[in-house]
């Protein structure tokens, strides 16, 4: 299924030039390897306004599905969940079981993630952990359910 896809990575270090955006270009990858077509993608700091703000742009673009990359862990920083839980239509809990599931298999450092999926409009967002190598895999772990997921939110309601 062509799946239209947008990325966002969340990270103060990474917006203010202090290190270089790893994590964007490592999803980005993963979703072109999937067969996606990735039309959109931003870096900002782990702000609620800021997230919120890119994840609505991305969605105005037309992306069905938005990764975003950071601010998942327990840093006082770390608001992906909480801006992306702020504009939710539902959070869909079975992706942020499964990654943790998984995700501990490699890492005990995992239960700490907060990693997690919502709709967002008729989008699906992807929050997944800073670390380009844990958002590759955590990806992997739920890509199965994504296409059906979109498909379903993409369906136009009927009236009855
Ligand atoms: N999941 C996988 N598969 N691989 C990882 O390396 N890192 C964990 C966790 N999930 C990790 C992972 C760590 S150390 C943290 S703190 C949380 O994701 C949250 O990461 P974030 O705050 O960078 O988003």
């Amino acid at each position: 299924m062509q799946i239209d896809v947008g990325i966002i990575t969340i990270s103060d270090r990474a917006s203010r030039g202090q290190y270089d955006d790893l994590g964007g270009p490592a999803l980005k990858q993963a979703a072109l390897g999937y067969g996606w077509r990735v039309v959109a993608d931003a870096l900002v700091p782990d702000e609620k306004r800021e997230i919120q703000r890119a994840i609505r742009q991305q969605l105005e673009l037309g992306c069905q599905l938005i990764l975003t990359t950071g601010g998942t862990g327990v840093a006082i920083r770390d608001v992906t969940p909480e801006a992306v839980r702020e504009i939710a239509v539902r959070e869909l809990p079975g992706f942020g079981e499964v990654m943790r599931a998984e995700s501990m298999k490699i890492t005990k450092n995992a239960i700490l993630s907060r990693a997690l999926a919502a709709v967002v409009g008729k989008g699906l967002i992807l929050c997944l952990p800073g670390k380009p190598s844990g958002a590759v895999e955590c990806l992997s772990f739920v890509v199965g359910a994504v296409p059906h997921c979109v498909e379903v939110l993409q369906e136009v309601p009927t009236s009855c």
